[in-house]
């Protein structure tokens, strides 16, 4: 273990090599990364970016939510992230009489921002390597008990760096274990909604342009961070005062150029780049195409229904935006995938591996049945790998009335223990859940996905991956009757008398429940998944992530002297690249920014999803910028090919100067492979032009009070 850490840390900077693939731990940046950073044109330090003596530009990056990204822009605690991750809050505002995803939101004082119960907003402390003290008393420990002594350590650890609950104290490993991190956080559970575009505009382009180039919406969303009086985290209270961050970024209108220098910081969620071959055939042969099946016949359903009742429209715009964005992501990888050959360049890789370890005995020994191991469990886990996701596209994340029974006691031994005013209290959470999935369900849209998904499920999966009496009831039985039969018998199908149950919920309902069709066939299926699938599915990766542990481990030896990034793992990264554009296919070149002009161009198709305001075609045509624009044209998204992932969303794009010039939102579809193999020709993350989010909140919204807040600088036609 020691001599691989040294061996981390002795890597030298091989710089060209890699291309602009990685995503860089802040605290490293010194030995990986500064360097060429600088050479590219950025004119800070290491220590601007990270620094825990000093406020630095990590200040000013939060996780926003649960799986985005956030920036401050004001020193009241102004957040700026996407649409797209503050949708599920407008929505929560919305309805069809005011309906704020449709019309946008804008709070014209701060006594207007909307509270969002459940939101909040991270902001790191600070990070450290933990390895030393996470593998303490390790050394002659073996597999399972190994594991429980890390476990042992790593909960100690990060007991004592919470302070008693002050802080958020997280270890990760990096490089499959190889390496640990301790990231402490603090967490503020106020933060507001201060302003949204409507969709026209925030999702312009909607699923159709989703993951792709060139793009043209105002994908951005404000938020407020509020704190006690002393600036500390605190739950929602009326007596809350705007948070004042250590750092917020200054915002620049001078605009980008193609080859200029362009950083993101945020939080990359998931990243897969040290795979073996085996994993990636499975991902492009089977997993891939299983789940767009999956999610294509449930998405042709939400639409047939979302166009024909505008309420089942807001209903389903999460759940469709939700589902059809890895939908499409997937089909993406695919493609970008096979275009680069990528399970023959892990095979060639893995040569090279083999080739390596047999220089000498010692090597030979350590790593000899990697490779081996990896065939033999890829072959186990296919036929798992496959009942696993059909499983969790229809059962578990597919038919939506299957989402209930799991709030609902299995039998009365919990409820008898229960006090009253506990009991109480269970009822309550019951029925605001109930409520909640209900506002956001239609019984028809669901019977139908019902039917197609279980169908599926039949046709698709080996019979051993069913159980008995399912496979019997509907071999015997048309399926149509079947499911019309369990719907019109089950409580789950019908709003009302949920509502009632949950409020009046005791022990009769308890069994009753338990006797109910959809309940029962849900449970069935569940408890075969439990036992046939999920176990054997655990049980081979948790040996795959043993035998890639070593792996990483052989591989950080093997190519030690070029530097190396851990894969994404929600955690605070740097990524860096330049302004350009790309050659998507053969003949077509596609330019590094978009304009107004595009809109209006799309918008000419008729096509639904082109549709915007009025309002911003008279501001098009009135060419009236209010100083936003650059000669004469009004920017409005642009590229740049830094490696960005899920999670970067709402991260800040940071010119040279260290400036915010924009807001990552997504990747060209072309590129979405990134998360398994990164390629410079073709990989581009996509940013909106903060200078087209100004203009759209003063001159569109008439918010510009908002932009007294910020610190602009800079100055464009
Ligand atoms: N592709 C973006 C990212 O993966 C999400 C974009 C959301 N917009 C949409 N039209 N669905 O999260
Ligand atoms: N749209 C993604 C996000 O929400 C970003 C990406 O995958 O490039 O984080």
């Amino acid at each position: 273990m020691k001599n691989l850490l040294f061996a981390l840390l002795i890597i030298g900077c091989s710089l060209s090599a890699f291309g602009k693939e990685g995503m860089w731990i802040p605290t490293l940046l010194e030995k990986y990364t500064i360097d060429e950073m600088q050479e590219m044109g950025f004119k800070l330090t290491a220590d601007d970016i990270y620094s825990i003596n000093q406020n630095s530009l990590k200040d000013a990056v939060v996780i926003f939510g649960k799986g985005c990204t956030g920036a401050m822009i004001s020193d009241q605690g102004l957040l700026l992230t996407n649409h797209h991750c503050g949708f599920s809050s407008i929505q929560s505002h919305s309805s069809v009489e005011q309906d704020y995803l449709s019309d946008g939101f804008w709070a014209m004082s701060k006594e207007e921002e909307l509270s969002n119960p459940g939101l909040t907003a991270r902001f790191l402390e600070q990070m450290v390597d933990v390895t030393d003290s996470v593998y303490a008393n390790c050394d002659s420990l073996q597999a399972g008990d190994l594991q429980l002594k890390l476990n042992e350590n790593i909960n100690r650890l990060q007991k004592n760096a919470s302070e008693d609950g002050k802080y958020e104290a997280v270890i990760k490993p990096l490089f499959f274990g190889n390496q640990y991190f301790l990231y402490v956080y603090k967490v503020f559970p106020d933060v507001r909604l201060v302003g949204a575009p409507p969709e026209s505009i925030g999702k312009f382009g909607g699923d159709t342009d989703n993951w792709m180039w060139p793009r043209h919406n105002a994908d951005f969303a404000i938020f407020r961070v509020y704190a006690d009086e002393n600036n500390e985290p605190a739950a929602y209270s009326e007596s809350n005062v705007p948070y004042q961050p250590r750092k917020w970024f200054p915002i620049s209108l001078d605009g980008v150029k193609p080859n200029d220098f362009m950083m993101l910081m945020g939080y990359p969620g998931t990243t897969q780049e040290y795979l073996p071959s085996q994993a990636v055939e499975m991902l492009i042969e089977q997993s891939n195409p299983d789940r767009i099946k999956i999610r294509t016949a449930r998405l042709n359903i939400f639409s047939k229904h979302m166009k024909a009742d505008p309420k089942t429209r807001i209903q389903y715009a999460s759940k469709f935006a939700k589902s059809s964005n890895s939908w499409k992501r997937w089909k993406g990888e695919i493609r970008g995938l096979n275009r680069l050959n990528a399970v023959e360049k892990k095979r060639e890789f893995e040569a090279e591996f083999e080739a390596w370890y047999q220089q000498n005995d010692r090597l030979e020994e350590q790593y000899r049945s990697v490779l081996p191991q990896f065939d033999k469990l890829y072959m186990d886990l296919l036929p798992f790998d496959r009942a696993y996701n059909y499983y969790q596209e229809v059962v578990f994340k597919g038919i939506d009335v299957f989402g209930l029974p799991g709030y609902f006691p299995k039998n009365d031994s919990g409820w008898k223990r229960m006090s009253e005013s506990r009991r109480d209290l269970y009822r309550q959470a019951i029925a605001t859940k109930i409520d909640e999935f209900y506002r956001n369900y239609d019984k028809e849209t669901d019977q139908e996905v019902f039917l197609k998904l279980l169908r599926m499920l039949r046709q698709d999966l080996d019979p051993s991956f069913l159980p008995a009496d399912f496979k019997e009831m509907f071999d015997r039985y048309d399926d149509e009757k079947i499911i019309r039969k369990i719907y019109d018998k089950s409580v789950l199908a019908d709003p009302e008398k949920m509502k009632e149950i949950s409020l009046n919920f005791n022990e009769k309902w308890i069994a009753k429940l338990q006797k109910d069709p959809l309940v029962e066939l849900y449970h069935s299926l569940r408890f075969h998944y439990v036992r046939n699938i999920e176990l054997v599915y655990r049980e081979v990766n948790e040996k795959i992530d043993d035998v890639q542990k070593t792996y990483m481990q052989g591989i950080l030896a093997m190519q030690k002297d070029e530097r190396l990034y851990p894969d994404a793992n929600f955690t605070m990264r740097i990524a860096y690249g330049k302004v350009q554009g790309y050659e998507p296919r053969d003949g077509v070149e596609y330019d590094y920014y978009t304009t107004l002009t595009g809109i209006m161009e799309k918008v000419a198709t008729d096509h639904p999803d082109y549709q915007i305001p009025g309002k911003l075609k008279t501001i098009y045509s009135s060419k009236d910028f209010n100083g936003f624009s650059e000669n004469g044209e009004m920017p409005v998204a642009y590229i740049a090919s830094i490696h960005s992932t899920g999670g970067n969303s709402g991260s800040p794009a940071i010119n040279a100067n260290g400036e915010l010039v924009g807001l990552n939102f997504d990747r060209c579809w072309e590129g979405t492979m990134s998360d398994i193999m990164f390629d410079p020709d073709q990989c581009r993350n996509i940013m909106l032009d903060v200078r087209y989010m100004l203009l759209i909140i003063d001159k569109y919204a008439g918010a510009g009070y908002l932009l007294d807040e910020m610190e602009i600088t800079g100055n464009t036609d």
